[in-house]
């Protein structure tokens, strides 16, 4: 790993804050340069509105990661983690998904569950890489250029690591 790439993990300039209303077209403006399909920002508007988990990284004050989740009774969806693309393979994606599964903890979740492109083999790496395991596949559940592409579910269990974690959000 390049060392002076991957310091910025630890700058003091690398800062987690709540995602705000003012932060949406800058995040939907991350979204659309990392995703062809992108979500809009009416979609951010609107797991905001309903109180979803929903984190920004900010790297010199620019948004440079996010991360949104929706907690239910017992359980919760992962439903979007994000890293700018010359910022990837240093850490930030497995720290903004640590920082999820603490708050779905905090919540009292058992089972945290995500759907995954099953084209998307580094998103895949990174959450088996902390324990999560695949449950099924839904048929066509993304669109595709051509046709559609099917969705990998994983899902990971917090019985046993469970702690006393008061997070917000
Ligand atoms: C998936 C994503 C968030 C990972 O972010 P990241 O900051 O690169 O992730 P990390 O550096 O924390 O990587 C953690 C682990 O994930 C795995 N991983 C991440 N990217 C990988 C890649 N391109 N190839 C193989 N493994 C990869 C590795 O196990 C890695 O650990 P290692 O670097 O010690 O080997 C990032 O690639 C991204 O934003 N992709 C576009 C959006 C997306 O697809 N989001 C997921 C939707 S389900």
């Amino acid at each position: 790993m390049n060392k002076a790439r991957s310091s910025y993990l630890k700058s003091p300039q690398l800062q987690l804050f709540p995602m705000q209303k003012g932060d949406v077209r800058e995040v939907a403006e991350l979204e659309s340069r990392c995703y062809e399909f992108p979500w809009t920002e009416n979609i951010f508007l609107d797991c905001l509105g309903v109180g979803y988990c929903c984190w920004v990284y900010r790297l010199n004050a620019k948004i440079v990661g996010y991360g949104i989740m929706s907690v239910a009774v017992g359980e919760a969806h992962i439903l979007n983690i994000c890293v700018e693309s010359e910022l990837r393979r240093q850490g930030l994606g497995r720290r903004i998904l640590e920082r999820l599964l603490t708050l779905a903890r905090s919540h009292r979740a058992d089972t945290v569950f995500l759907e995954v492109r099953a084209s998307n083999r580094a998103a895949q790496y990174l959450y088996q890489s902390v324990g999560f395991n695949e449950v099924g596949v839904r048929r066509g559940y993304y669109p595709a250029k051509k046709e559609r592409e099917d969705a990998i579910v994983l899902a990971l269990s917090l019985l046993s690591r469970r702690d006393n974690d008061t997070g917000n959000r």
